[in-house]
């Protein structure tokens, strides 16, 4: 990978991670849609159906077998917050980019959405806690953060541009 975005829910990994896959003209992964084209389900689905250990099972896997292709991947909110997964993350070679946003942001991205399954059931105190209470791992694995409030997906994606080719050399 040239670089993998993580972030809580809502900090915009999909939609900065197609601009700058587009940008730097490389194919986007996006871990959450990987798992759904796999499985034929959606991610409610498979949080419902099968529950949560059998989706982070799968989010596992993917992410390994993700590392070593050429392109951008987004994770999801949790994947950093699986023990695995932060090892895998810190170890591989892979730019990580952290995508901050102030839990007002991401509140109003995420509440009146459906298709995230631990949103459907917190409210803001609720959603706040588990940013807090998630953040110094997605921070353990970061290589660069970006806040990202004030920012366009364009203004973004150059940052991150910036800091690959810096990097680089
Ligand atoms: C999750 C975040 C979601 C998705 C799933 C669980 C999480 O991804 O993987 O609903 O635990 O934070 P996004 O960050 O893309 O919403």
């Amino acid at each position: 990978m040239k670089t993998i975005l993580v972030g809580f829910m809502g900090t915009g990994k999909t939609t900065i991670g197609e601009l700058l896959a587009q940008n730097l003209q490389v194919p986007h992964f996006d871990l959450d849609q990987v798992i759904v084209e796999q499985t034929g389900w959606t991610i409610n689905q498979l949080f419902e159906r099968f529950g949560e250990k059998f989706f982070r099972n799968l989010e596992h896997q993917l992410l390994l077998d993700h590392l070593n292709k050429d392109g951008v991947l987004s994770t999801g909110g949790g994947t950093p917050v699986m023990n695995d997964n932060l090892t895998s993350l810190k170890q591989s070679q892979v730019p990580v980019v952290l995508l901050e946003a102030s839990i007002e942001t991401i509140f109003k991205r995420v509440s009146n959405n459906q298709t995230r399954p631990l949103v459907n059931q917190l409210n803001f105190q609720q959603l706040a806690k588990l940013k807090q209470q998630r953040s110094s791992r997605y921070y353990a694995c970061a290589d660069l953060v970006i806040a990202t409030d004030d920012l366009s997906p364009t203004q973004i994606s150059a940052k991150i541009n910036h800091f690959l080719k810096q990097i680089k050399n």
